[in-house]
């Protein structure tokens, strides 16, 4: 049947989704597979509608596509879709509630504070010394920033509110970053992300191109599996399913920490989820087409 890549949108990671959108389209077509392209913009209804479609392969990033929305359309239309239902996409979407059920789970996710105008700046610093702080909703690193003063964290506030109205500031772990992407319900190998910026920032995920990108991680077998069977349960307790990829970071006494879950991680050629998966002897287009069949789970 059909395939309609859907890219691009209205979010914040508009940019991004064009290039993941693009290259999943032309891996689908080296394929053999039926597929073309739908920006999705006001005339998305129509165009699901009137252009025959068996299946979405959504490759939307952010706000409408990756949060839900898009999600609850496409089970409205009884059209099949890639990747996470309509809830797990909310959850992971929402970086607050995400880490609300990891923390009631017993998982491990790094303390943090949700930010307003009424919050105690000068105190909160005091309290968790170097803070990172995020839009709860977006993506890409967009809007985030690291900072270890109380005017810092009242300007980083600013920036973040400008994309979110929830906001939050995270404890800061420090020490390497770790990336776990899974297809369907194999994990596939960790990624270790080595940057020469402060932070992976979105700088250093699709331009620079001095990032490295260590897989197999170098971790002993014993924190590998440690690492694994901690996002196999983060994946597992937000209801996740399709595909996805989870960032963690790992503290300087070797503890994991859960960051966030990607319900549609990148896909463009500096992305992690294609690095990992050859890495393991899957192709890219070996790899669309294994995300491709979890539509029809
Ligand atoms: N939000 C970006 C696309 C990622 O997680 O890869
Ligand atoms: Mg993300």
């Amino acid at each position: 049947g059909r395939v309609a890549v859907l890219l691009g949108g209205d979010s914040a990671e508009r940019e991004v989704s064009l290039l993941s959108g693009e290259a999943v389209l032309q891996g689908l077509l080296g394929m053999g597979v039926d597929a073309f392209a739908i920006d999705a913009g006001k005339d998305l209804i129509d165009r699901l509608q009137s252009e025959k479609i068996d299946r979405v392969f959504n490759v939307l990033h952010g706000r409408g596509g990756e949060d839900g929305v898009l999600q609850g359309l496409l089970e409205y239309m009884g059209i099949p879709y890639t990747g996470s239902g309509v809830l797990a996409s909310a959850l992971a979407m929402d970086k607050v509630k995400t880490k609300l059920i990891w923390q009631q789970h017993g998982l491990p996710t790094p303390g943090f504070s949700a930010l307003t105008v009424d919050t105690d700046f000068e105190r909160l610093i005091a309290e968790l010394e170097s803070v990172v702080v995020k839009p709860s909703r977006e993506g890409s690193s967009i809007g985030m920033s690291i900072v270890d003063d109380a005017v810092a964290l009242e300007n980083a506030f600013a920036t973040a509110s400008e994309y979110d109205a929830d906001v939050m500031a995270e404890q800061r772990i420090v020490g390497p970053e770790f990336t776990v992407p899974f297809i369907g319900d194999q994990v596939l190998p960790a990624i270790q992300l080595q940057t020469t910026h402060q932070f992976y920032d979105y700088d250093a995920k699709y331009i620079a191109d001095d990032t490295q990108y260590l897989c197999p991680a170098p971790l002993s077998e014993a924190k590998q599996i440690e690492l694994e069977h901690i996002c196999r349960q983060a994946f597992t307790t937000i209801g996740a399913s399709g595909w996805g990829r989870i960032d963690v970071m790992q503290d300087d006494s070797g503890r994991f920490w859960l960051l966030e879950l990607n319900t549609v991680p990148g896909m463009t050629s500096h992305s992690l989820v294609p690095i990992s998966a050859k890495v393991a002897g899957l192709e890219f287009g070996d790899l669309v087409l294994k995300i491709l069949d979890t539509s029809l789970e």
